[in-house]
């Protein structure tokens, strides 16, 4: 199974429920839909009434981020795990670039894993070099660290899916080489099997993906799926991602 994820950011009014219709009447009718699925995260102010719209479609929809917290509490603005699952998500990002330079901690991304887990979420877990890592030649250290700090071996690693992104490739247009990319995707799914006794979750690429260089990208059977952001606002750009993967 492959993954197709639109994180569609600080993007999205209820009439941008549109993009999601094209994309699901494109879904199916694609000949290929059984091998992936097509997964979109909304800003939090539309899981609900989008969630009830693609109930019993193949479209499942996300939150792009959740508190560290399981159910209810007094921090002003803060959206729990059980909160979002309760209105219909069945999963959410945890450990996005943009929320880990906003402070997220490894401890607190532990908390989110764990309680959005253990509500039924389904946990896409981001991780990613900066630039000066990359420069510095630390990307392998930098995501074994993001890794093994969060990631305990008792959650449940068919709930769970990884998304490699390295955060100088996030709306640039820059995308690391083919070469460069499958080694990267290797060393995490080893990362990931000695954590998780010999299985790895599905592990995605993220950053500037679109339809041009998907066909690149394609080559590399070790990525399982992608998370899109700029080109997910579109329903033709993302469409022409999935159709340019299976050409
Ligand atoms: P872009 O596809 O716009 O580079 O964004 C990637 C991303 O951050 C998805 O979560």
């Amino acid at each position: 199974m492959r993954y197709f994820i639109g994180n569609w950011k600080m993007f999205g009014v209820p009439k941008s429920v549109n993009i999601l219709n094209k994309i699901n009447s494109f879904h199916t009718k694609d000949k290929n839909r059984k091998k992936y699925r097509v997964i979109i995260t909304p800003p939090y102010t539309l899981i609900q009434t989008y969630a009830k719209s693609f109930k019993n479609k193949k479209i499942y929809i996300g939150s792009q981020n959740c508190y560290q917290k399981e159910q209810f509490s007094s921090n002003t603005a803060a959206i729990s795990p059980y909160m979002i699952k309760s209105v219909g998500a069945k999963y959410t990002l945890v450990g996005h670039s943009d929320n880990r330079g906003e402070g997220d901690t490894d401890t607190m991304l532990k908390n989110k894993v764990h309680f959005a887990l253990k509500n039924n979420l389904k946990v896409v877990f981001c991780i990613g070099e900066n630039k000066s890592d990359k420069k510095n030649k630390k990307t392998f250290s930098v995501l074994k660290k993001q890794l093994t700090k969060v990631l305990d071996k008792k959650f449940d690693k068919n709930n769970l899916i990884i998304a490699y992104e390295p955060i100088w490739s996030i709306g640039t247009g820059k995308i690391p080489t083919k070469d460069e990319l499958e080694k990267t995707i290797i060393y995490i799914k080893k990362i990931l099997k000695k954590i998780f006794k010999k299985k790895s979750p599905a592990v995605l690429y993220g950053g500037s993906v679109d339809g041009d260089n998907v066909k690149l990208f394609k080559e590399i059977n070790e990525i399982d799926g992608f998370l899109v952001g700029g080109a997910s606002k579109s329903s033709k750009k993302f469409i022409d991602i999935i159709k340019n993967y299976y050409r």
